[in-house]
């Protein structure tokens, strides 16, 4: 009877590893491949991205939200929201004459997401769909821009930090965050890079190497 518990347990002990090294190697080839090609993740694989564990654990919205130094009447941009559990964080802080608006790339997302603020009935997030090298924003306009696991997937991070930069209101903040697990994850210095060939100044860094959030503002040079 014990040798078949040993034998059970040392083939589970075999899957385990097995699963632990695909999953590494599904890891590595990603980033691979998103090294090479471009393109925004398929609108479905952001609901694997945006899972409870993650929201719970490792990224939280309200403190993401906190880390914003939002105030009620603030105008706030998000670059790619995903499911909009994130901007929801930040909505509810800025109420009731603030507004968040929600920008992606996809039709699917965006549609998604007005479905749900139109159910949810949130008065104060506006899903659109709009050109990050050229956003419909007026010169110093936003107080605040903030971009989760979506910068680094776009081809041209810098321009994109310019033209954050160009609607940014004086004392605005730009927040980027990421997160390890993400196959676009770029080390915060890499980020750091990106934000200053714009001509951002860093303000503050939170978290760790494997999640982390950076505040930028306008150099004042
Ligand atoms: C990895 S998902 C992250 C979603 C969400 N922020 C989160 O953390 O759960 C990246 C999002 O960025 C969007 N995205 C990618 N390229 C974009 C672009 N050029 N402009 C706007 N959104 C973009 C994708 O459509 C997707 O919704």
């Amino acid at each position: 009877m014990s040798n078949w518990l040993l034998i059970i347990q040392n083939i589970l002990l075999i899957l385990l590893i097995i699963f632990f090294c695909l999953l590494f190697w599904i890891f590595i080839l990603a980033r691979i491949i998103r090294k090479l090609y471009k393109f925004p993740i398929p609108s479905f694989t952001t609901r694997l991205i945006d899972n409870p564990i993650r929201r719970r654990f490792i990224q939280k919205p309200e403190i993401i939200a906190k880390r914003l130094k939002l105030k009620s009447e603030m105008i706030v941009v998000e670059i790619g929201p995903g499911k909009g559990k994130y901007t929801k964080a930040v909505a509810d802080k800025i109420l009731p004459h603030g507004k968040v608006y929600a920008i992606d790339i996809q039709e699917a997302v965006i549609k998604r997401l007005k479905e749900r603020v139109e159910k949810e009935d949130i008065p104060n997030i506006i899903p659109m769909i709009d050109d990050t090298y050229n956003l419909s924003f007026e010169d110093e306009s936003v107080d605040r821009i903030f971009a989760i696991a979506c910068l680094p997937e776009i081809p041209e991070p810098v321009r994109v930090l310019k033209e954050f930069k160009r609607i940014l209101k004086l004392d605005g903040i730009i927040s980027l965050c990421e997160l390890f697990i993400d196959p676009d994850y770029p080390l915060r210095r890499t980020e750091k890079k990106w934000a200053k060939d714009a001509g951002l100044e860093f303000i503050q860094g939170f978290g760790n190497w494997f999640v982390y959030q950076l505040n930028f503002g306008k150099s004042l040079n």
